[in-house]
């Protein structure tokens, strides 16, 4: 018999459910944005309901609405200490889980979250996966003033082809923050940690959707309904 071929949702579904197992009763955990958490907290809720006590940091407005409308309970990080986990997504993850993130523009709050939490895990489709990351745009969340100045700055750095403001509805994108983004296109990231660095000179730079040295472990759903787990150094 065949193995079943997913689509790209049900790829994303089997590994935003997997990842609940992770959750634990009365935990309160970092919870990452976008279309793969959304099936986390689609299977959270169902969880809630039938008596699953919990609490979460919301990465975004987006996740904090889900989050609410699914009955999970909504932390203050600043009334923790440390979080014991969080469960993101991620654009793009390398050999070394390094990471691409901010696709879905909620970079900023993602990386202090991952920042608060002994354990980042990641929870993706199998296409996620790169050798070296730079086929996705690297999203820089930039204040708007002078937000020129960055693009120039990064373009005249040598290393990116090309910096564009977002856009939507043409219009800048906001972030939750109120900042925008520039969607840098480079042809690789060798060392994501430098280029991280790099950028952070920059003035109006606020946060780069490089996560170097921050996943330790990944959930990554693959087309024949199988999940592979790597767990990071
Ligand atoms: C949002 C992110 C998301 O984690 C990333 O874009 C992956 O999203 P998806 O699970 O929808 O592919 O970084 O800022």
């Amino acid at each position: 018999m065949n193995s079943p071929v997913l689509s790209p949702d049900d790829i994303k579904k089997k590994a935003g459910t997997y990842a609940a197992d992770l959750v634990e009763q009365g935990m309160v955990f970092g919870l990452g944005t976008g279309s793969t958490v959304y099936w986390l907290i689609m299977e959270l809720a169902s969880r809630v309901e039938q008596g699953l006590e919990v609490q979460v940091v919301p990465t975004s407005v987006q996740t904090e609405e889900l989050a609410i409308q699914s009955g999970i309970g909504i932390a203050d990080l600043n009334t923790v200490s440390r979080l014991p986990l969080t469960i993101d997504g991620a654009d793009e993850i390398d050999t070394n889980g390094q990471l691409i993130k901010g696709g879905g523009g909620a970079l900023l709050r993602e990386k202090i979250v991952a920042a608060a939490s002994d354990r980042l895990v990641i929870i993706a489709d199998q296409g996620k996966k790169v050798k070296t990351l730079g086929r996705f745009p690297l999203p820089v969340e930039v204040i708007p003033f002078g937000y020129t100045q960055v693009q120039q700055t990064i373009l005249a750095g040598g290393q990116a082809q090309q910096v564009v403001l977002r856009q939507k509805n043409g219009q800048p994108f906001v972030t939750d923050q109120w900042h925008y983004i520039l969607d840098c296109y480079y042809d690789q990231i060798a060392d994501p940690a430098a280029l991280n660095s790099l950028l952070h000179t920059i003035p109006g730079v606020v946060e780069t959707g490089l996560f170097a040295g921050m996943a330790s472990e990944a959930i990554i759903g693959k087309e024949d309904g199988t999940i592979e787990l790597i767990t990071y150094e």
